[in-house]
């Protein structure tokens, strides 16, 4: 039995079998038992999210962030309540059915602030779904956002491995309160999104498979997964950025791993390769999630160097996104893309 047939098989991995994966072994057979299983699961629909950049103040230090509390070079932004439901309705109109809120920790968006946004978005467009991806916060917190309309919300653990998180994050963050907050989301019935990035600093195949262990035992809805890059104004700046070549291969383990997950090509993924995004659909993913920011903030959000936000990025270039998917052999569905649990179970 190969490798991969055998991963596919017990829906797990040991540290061996990881290594020997992520050293491009089997790579064309991974890649094809992974679209087969997203096809099971999936068709060839690929899900679309418009991401909503609101707010690029934080309080947080992550070393790897371009828009950490200590950049002293970040041009600073929030969107008001008015610019974010713009930003829905202009997507509603081009066919998003799922809105991403993404910011920075940022206090000014007290619980009150962001349950009327949610509830006002809700009321707007009803058949939507609300993805909210804005850090820990308290379960009371989370239980009032789910009360006034989100569904969803995404938050990476970044790494499984205390050691390695302690080297990406001030002491100020803990690993244990960033799973115990993944926790609290799913119990309180959230479809929930964790991940990390490839290549971080101080990542190793240990960790790696640490983070794998992670996700079989939370079982998340959704994994993000996308290359670090580093952000030049960060304490991270001249550390070398992780490969499109890696994240692919560890899409195609996660969908071997956790059959119906929802696994996005992520922007990051898009930006160190020009045709990255579809390269991930072609490993396993099937869901990209375009900038609705209003142009004027997009360069602003700049969590790494070169981000692509502009031209087929943009949500607005939904027709040229179209026919990169189609090219890549798949179809955008305009609907919500929820999870789907078809008759695969994860272990
Ligand atoms: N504040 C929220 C949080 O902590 O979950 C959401 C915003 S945060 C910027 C979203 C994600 O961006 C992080 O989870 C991290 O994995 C990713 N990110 C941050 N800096 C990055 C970098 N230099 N390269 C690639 N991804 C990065
Ligand atoms: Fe807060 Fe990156 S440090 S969003």
């Amino acid at each position: 039995m190969s490798v991969v047939d055998d991963i596919e098989a017990k829906k797990d991995i040991t540290r061996d079998e990881l290594q020997y994966l992520l050293e491009g072994n089997e790579g064309e057979y991974l890649r094809q038992r992974a679209v087969a299983v997203r096809k099971a699961v999936y068709g060839q629909e690929v899900f679309i999210r418009g991401l909503i950049e609101f707010t690029n103040f934080c309080k947080n230090n992550c070393y790897y962030c371009g828009i950490r509390r200590d950049n002293r070079q970040a041009s600073r932004y929030r969107l008001t309540a008015e610019e974010i439901l713009d930003c829905c309705q202009n997507g509603y109109e081009l066919g998003f059915r799922t809105f991403v809120l993404q910011g920075g920790e940022d206090e000014y968006f007290t619980d009150d602030r962001l349950c009327r946004i949610i509830s006002s978005i809700k009321s707007n467009h009803p058949d939507c779904a609300i993805t909210l991806s804005i850090g820990e916060k308290d379960r009371a917190s989370y239980q009032r956002y789910f009360e006034a309309g989100a569904e969803r919300y995404l938050l990476r653990h970044e790494t499984a491995d205390e050691a390695h998180y302690r080297k990406l994050h001030p002491r100020e963050m803990s690993l244990q309160h960033r799973k115990e907050c993944l926790y609290a989301l799913k119990e309180i019935g959230y479809q929930v999104g964790a991940g990390f990035m490839t290549g971080s600093p101080g990542q190793t195949v240990d960790t790696l498979h640490e983070d794998l262990q992670f996700l079989r035992e939370l079982k998340p809805h959704m994994v993000g997964i996308g290359p670090f890059i580093p952000q030049h104004d960060t304490p991270f700046g001249n550390e070398p950025g992780g490969t499109a070549a890696m994240t692919l291969t560890l899409l195609s383990i996660i969908r071997l791993l956790l059959p119906n997950v929802l696994l996005p090509a992520t922007t990051a993924l898009g930006t160190i390769d020009p045709v990255g995004r579809e390269k991930g659909l072609r490993a396993g993913a099937n869901v990209v999630m375009p900038n609705l920011s209003p142009k004027a903030v997009r360069k602003k959000y700049a969590l790494y160097d070169a981000k692509i936000c502009t031209g087929e990025e943009a949500a607005e270039c939904i027709v040229c996104l179209k026919n990169r998917v189609k090219n890549a052999g798949y179809n955008i569905v305009c609907d919500r893309g929820d999870y789907r649990n078809r008759g695969i179970e994860n272990v």
